[in-house]
């Protein structure tokens, strides 16, 4: 179903949009972008040095609001040491960092795969100088992780996906049920995947449904946690301050939630999308922002999920294995999307993250690192168009040699 929303234009007439060119999201949403801020998509052209080629790749792993918060270190010969850029976090919807560290799994996994694709092994030591504090605002910049290369190095068959892999934040067809079997591919093949190297120690669970009778109780579980981020003043402040509109403010940062259809480009234009303040109830922002999750939540065709314990390993592992599992899913065809509002840590949202946790495992929210939490929840199912690949900042930026 294509539902449109409608904007009265001060001059007269009416402007149209398609559900998927709302005005704030997680990640790029409708259009297409600038050649120049996806040409990370491309791999690495024209790079040579091992290391360079391998960070290339890593760059395009998914993380939370696609702030891409890598700091690279290559002054040491056959060392790749990872940093926080501690300007590029979420404090008010990921107040932990928890979100942040699965986004450095996710570029850990891909950077030990291209590696490997090159005939290079690495030694991952996670938190090589100690972990990073709790609470986020404590954090400092002790790395973390030290990759060390060395000979050898086996090419993963899950590494030809990776300039593939999209995350659909748009509306799923709903006339196209995700089959059990196809779930059981996609976690099956992810924890058969999850077998190797350091991460078997790690000990999450991938689990999933696509019964029809599961659905409408996650389904409502989306939408209400959706709301709270949507209508807590800070939390959608912290999505505003980073939605890039247009082409040149998408080429100007090259990260965060990237606007370039039609509609929205119009809507900023006429002055109509106030950035200095949560949209105002029953404006043209707050029903498109509001329309979106709506239909995101409701198109849900089915769910998968990441759990286990939850200390900093944990998350950097729950990011190495989720990543795979969206690889896994684009080489089956089928559209997997984190609907992480439940999921967060604050205290608005704490009724939602008791419910994720009585829904997926049957039990209380965690009280402590060690209790089994909720690391990732995802909606699956069938695009109903091209999805876009996300922009890149540069990679020079993210380096430092
Ligand atoms: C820990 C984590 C949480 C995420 N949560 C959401 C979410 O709640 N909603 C959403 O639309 N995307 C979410 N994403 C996906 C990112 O927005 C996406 O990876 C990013 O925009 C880059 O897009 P790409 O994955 O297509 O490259 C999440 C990703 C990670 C790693």
């Amino acid at each position: 179903m294509n539902r449109r929303n409608f904007i009265r234009l001060a001059g007269g007439g009416t402007i149209a949009a398609a559900s998927g060119s709302t005005l704030v999201g997680c990640g790029a949403v409708g259009g297409h972008y600038p050649a120049e801020a996806v040409e990370a998509w491309n791999g690495p052209v024209g790079e040579t040095d091992v290391r360079r080629r391998a960070v290339a790749y890593a760059i395009t792993a998914p993380n939370p609001h696609n702030l891409q918060p890598w700091l690279v270190d290559l002054r040491e010969r056959d060392v790749i040491t990872l940093r926080t850029d501690r300007e590029r976090v979420l404090p008010h919807t990921d107040p932990q960092g928890r979100q942040i560290l699965i986004g450095h799994g996710a570029f850990l996994e891909l950077l030990v795969m291209a590696l490997a694709q090159q005939g290079v092994a690495s030694d991952v030591l996670l938190w090589p100088q100690g972990e990073l504090p709790s609470a986020l605002a404590a954090w400092d910049d002790r790395p973390v992780a030290r990759i060390t290369l060395k000979p050898g190095g086996t090419p993963d068959p899950l590494f030809a996906q990776v300039l593939l892999r999209r995350t659909p934040k748009t509306d799923f067809d709903t006339s196209r049920a995700v089959a059990p079997e196809l779930l059981a591919q996609l976690l099956g093949g992810a924890q058969a995947n999850a077998q190797v190297g350091a991460q078997a120690s790690a000990p999450l669970n991938m689990g999933g449904t696509v019964h029809p009778d599961q659905l409408p109780a996650l389904r409502t579980l989306c939408w209400e946690s959706a709301k709270v981020e949507l209508l807590t003043p800070r939390t959608m402040m912290e999505s505003i301050h980073l939605t890039r509109v247009g082409p040149g403010e998408i080429l100007q940062h090259r990260d965060g939630i990237s606007l370039n259809s039609p509609f929205v480009r119009a809507v900023s234009a006429l002055g109509m999308f106030d950035r200095s303040a949560p949209p105002a109830e029953g404006s043209a922002a707050y029903k498109s922002a509001m329309g979106r999750f709506e239909g995101h939540s409701r198109t849900a065709m089915g769910f998968v999920w990441i759990t286990g314990p939850n200390t900093r390993n944990d998350q950097v592992h729950t990011g190495r294995r989720y990543v795979r599992q969206q690889l896994q899913a684009t080489a089956l065809g089928v559209g997997m999307h984190p609907m992480s509002q439940a999921l967060q840590e604050f205290a608005e949202m704490a009724p939602h993250y008791e419910r994720v946790h009585q829904l997926v495992l049957g039990r209380p929210a965690p009280r402590s690192a060690s209790d089994p939490t909720v690391q990732m929840f995802c909606r699956i199912g069938y695009p109903q168009g091209e999805v876009p690949a996300t922009p890149r900042r540069p990679l020079a930026k993210m380096l430092l040699t």
